[in-house]
């Protein structure tokens, strides 16, 4: 299969990262099925593309035909069969939890076309822990937006063992077409490149926090105004969710066994309390008095 042999995209989860990409990729011009379990998240993600169009229009990024282009392109679907049936590529957004992935995938499998490349948005599963499901290993393998997707260039493809050099060419093309900037990681490695390296930024500002060095304002602060990071790494946790960073560490313990991979304590407070960060209005800050 060539990049330009996909025209159907279906995206499966219309979350946080889900809704964003579907949106960009029927910008880019292409057919996208978006699909969820929830249909509150479903709506959710059909209003964020009915405001987000024209709000792109008042600010002169889209001219009024491309937005209604983009509006034709994209559709919603409570219906896994139906989102992909037709799907040239898929990419899945549902949550982080392994077993979940699976299960999709191997209805990915069964529900789309043979030429299908089936990829996975995970943070931190790696596709080898999923392609055997399959019957197309070598077309499985993880395609990593950042948050938000509409924003961030950056595109993390990720070549497992099984995935097909072929499959990687046109992932990476399709995200150029997306106009995202991809990466090429030629192995499979924990925590992928650029969250390897924000872990190890958040690790430390946890300690620092947790042993009473600064606040989580002064570390933010500090990585703003001293090393140049658009936003703090608390600010940042904030915005991709504590949810998401207490289940990758306990992934990740479930893998390694080692204790010092489990969530921080202040992690597991948040958590245990909801509060996830902006999605819940409250985290590492207080979003409640903000829309
Ligand atoms: N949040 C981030 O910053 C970020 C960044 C990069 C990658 N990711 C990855 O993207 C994926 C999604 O993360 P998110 O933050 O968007 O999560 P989210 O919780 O906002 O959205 C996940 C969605 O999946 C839906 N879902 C659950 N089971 C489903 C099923 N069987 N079929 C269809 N939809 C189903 C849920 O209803 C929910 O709407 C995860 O794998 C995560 O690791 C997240």
């Amino acid at each position: 299969m060539k990049s330009s042999d996909i025209k159907n995209i279906a995206v499966v989860g219309a979350g946080n990262m889900g809704h964003q990409i579907a949106t960009l990729s029927a910008i880019q011009g292409y057919k996208v099925v978006c699909t969820d379990v929830k249909e509150d998240i479903l709506k959710k993600a059909e209003e964020f593309v009915d405001n987000y169009l024209p709000g792109r229009v008042k600010k002169g990024k889209l001219t009024e035909e491309q937005a209604k282009q983009a509006r034709d392109n994209i559709s919603f679907t409570l219906s896994l069969e139906d989102a992909v049936k037709d799907a040239d590529y898929v990419i899945e957004a549902v949550l982080e939890v392994l077993d979940l992935k699976r299960k999709i995938f191997a209805d990915l499998d069964k529900m789309t076309p043979s030429h299908a490349i089936l990829a996975t948005n995970s943070s931190f599963i790696v596709s080898s822990r999923i392609a055997d499901v399959t019957n197309r290993p070598e077309k499985i393998c993880n395609l990593h937006f950042f948050n938000p997707a509409l924003v961030m260039k950056l595109v993390e493809v990720v070549q497992g063992p099984h995935t097909s050099d072929e499959t990687v060419e046109v992932s990476m093309e399709l995200c150029r077409n997306l106009d995202k900037v991809p990466v090429h990681l030629k192995k499979e490695v924990d925590g992928f490149l650029l969250n390897r390296i924000i872990r190890a930024i958040f690790n430390e500002a946890q300690w620092m926090l947790e042993m009473g060095v600064a606040s989580v304002e002064d570390i933010d602060n500090a990585c703003m105004y001293g090393a140049g990071h658009p936003m703090g790494p608390f600010r940042l946790n904030d915005l991709t969710g504590i949810d998401l960073a207490y289940t990758m560490a306990m992934e990740n313990f479930k893998e390694t066994g080692d204790f010092k991979d489990l969530p921080s304590p202040s992690v597991v407070e948040h958590y245990v309390k909801g509060e996830y960060g902006q999605k819940t209005g409250k985290g590492w800050y207080d979003y409640s008095d903000k829309k």
